[in-house]
C-alpha cells in the first residue's frame, strides 16, 4: 500500500511544507521570513503573521512540486512543538482544517525528533538509512542535546545544555559584534579567514554529558569590552580572528562531550543535526574525529540542517506506520520534553 504524507513545519521563522511517499521525498518547500532581520532576532508576533500569510502558498507549492493534488494525501504531519506558540498555532490549525476536510488522520511531530530523523529522509527508495544505534548531536538555535537513537521511535536524551544552546551562543556573540541575525552562518563565513587560536575564551566544566555555553558568551563579551577600551576599532580589525576563535571553542566543547558519549554507550555511528550542523568547521572537525575514532559519521545535506518540513513528514511517516495518530483536540506544545 502506498502512503503519502504531507508535512507542515511552522515552529519558528520558516514556513515549510513537504510531501513524502513511502518514505521517499517528493517535494520540500521553505519560505524563510526576512522580516526579523531588521530586529536582530525573531519577533514572535510578526512570525505568526508571516506564517498565516505564507502557509497556503507554501503547501500549494509543495503539492504542485510533488505533482499531486490534495486528494492524494493519506495523512497530515505537523510540528506540535517545541517552538513559538503563535507560530505553532498556525501550522496546527491549518493541519487540523486540512485533515478534517480531507478526512485523513493527523500526525503530531516533535520538532527535535524531526531534526534527528532528517538523516532518514531519502531521495530514492534504494538510498541507505543510517545504522542503528546512532548517536546524534542535535545543535539548533534553541537546543543542544546528545541523543541515543535506537530506532526512529526510540530516542533517549543522554546529555543537554543547562543554559544556552550552541546556536544561541553563535547568535548572541554575533549580535555583540554587530553582525546580522542569524549570526551562525555569518560567523562560519568570517571564521574561514581568521586564526582559530588568536583568542582564548572560557570553556565550561559541566559534569557528565551536559553542556553549558553561557560562560563562553560572557567571556567573549568581556574580551570585547576590555579590548574596546584601548582600541575602539578592535572589532573591525579582528573580526575574522574573533569569529574563528569563537567557532573553534564552540566546536571543541561540542565534540568533547560527543566523544565521551560515544565511548560511554559504545556507539560507532555518529551524526549531527539541526541548524548548527551546517557549520563548515564543525562538519570538518567531526569528519576528522570520526576518522581517528573509526566512526561512521553522518553529516546531513545542508538543505536538511535548518528548519524544513521534509523532516516533519519523515517523522510522520514512521508514526503512520505505527498508527500513532493525534486527536482533533491536539494542541501546540511550546515546551516539549520527550522526543517521541
Ligand atoms: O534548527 P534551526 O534552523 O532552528 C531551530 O530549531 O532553532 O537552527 C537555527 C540556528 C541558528 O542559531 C543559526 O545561527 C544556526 O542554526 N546556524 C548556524 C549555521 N547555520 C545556521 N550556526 C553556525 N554555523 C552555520 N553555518
Ligand atoms: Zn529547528
Amino acid at each position: 500500500m502506498s502512503v503519502t504524507i504531507l508535512g507542515i513545519e511552522s515552529s519558528c521563522d520558516d514556513t515549510s511544507s513537504a510531501v513524502i511517499t513511502n518514505g521517499v521525498l517528493r517535494s520540500n518547500l521553505i519560505s524563510s521570513q526576512e522580516v526579523h532581520r531588521q530586529y536582530g532576532g525573531v519577533v514572535p508576533e510578526l512570525a505568526s503573521r508571516a506564517h498565516q500569510a505564507s502557509i497556503i502558498p507554501v503547501v500549494d507549492g509543495a503539492l504542485r512540486a510533488a505533482g499531486i493534488g490534495m486528494d492524494a494525501i493519506d495523512a497530515v504531519a505537523f510540528t506540535q512543538g517545541p517552538g513559538l506558540l503563535g507560530s505553532l498555532l498556525v501550522g496546527v490549525s491549518f493541519a487540523k482544517g486540512l485533515a478534517l476536510s480531507r478526512r485523513v488522520p493527523l500526525l503530531a511531530v516533535n520538532h527535535l525528533q524531526g531534526h534527528v530523523l532528517s538523516h532518514f529522509i531519502r531521495d530514492t527508495a534504494t538510498a541507505p538509512l543510517p545504522q542503528l544505534p546512532l548517536l546524534c548531536l542535535l545543535v539548533s538555535g534553541g537546543h543542544t542535546q546528545l541523543i541515543v537513537v535506537r530506532s526512529p521511535h526510540d530516542m533517549q536524551i543522554v546529555g543537554q545544555t543547562i543554559d544556552d544552546a550552541a546556536g544561541e551562543a553563535f547568535d548572541k556573540c554575533a549580535k555583540v559584534m554587530g553582525l546580522p541575525y542569524p549570526g551562525g552562518p555569518v560567523i562560519d563565513r568570517l571564521a574561514q579567514q581568521g586564526d582559530p587560536s588568536a583568542f582564548a575564551f572560557a570553556r565550561p566544566s559541566v559534569d557528565g554529558l551536559n553542556y553549558s555555553f553561557s560562560g563562553l558568551k560572557t567571556s567573549f563579551l568581556y574580551t570585547l569590552r576590555d579590548q574596546l577600551r584601548s582600541n575602539p576599532s578592535f572589532i573591525d580589525e579582528r573580526r575574522a580572528d574573533l569569529c574563528a576563535s569563537l567557532q573553534r571553542t564552540i566546536i571543541d566543547i561540542l565534540l568533547r562531550k560527543l566523544e565521551r558519549a560515544a565511548q560511554r554507550y559504545g556507539i560507532v555511528d555518529v551524526a549531527i543535526a539541526g541548524g548548527v550542523s551546517a557549520n563548515s568547521g564543525l562538519r570538518t572537525a567531526l569528519a576528522q574525529l570520526g576518522e581517528r575514532r573509526g566512526w561512521r559519521v553522518y553529516l546531513p545535506p545542508l538543505r536538511y540542517t535548518t528548519d524544513n518540513a521534509a523532516m516533519i513528514a519523515i517523522a510522520g511517516h514512521y508514526k503512520y506506520q505505527r498508527g500513532e495518530f493525534a486527536r482533533l483536540d491536539v494542541a501546540p506544545q511550546p515546551r516539549m520534553g520527550t522526543l517521541c
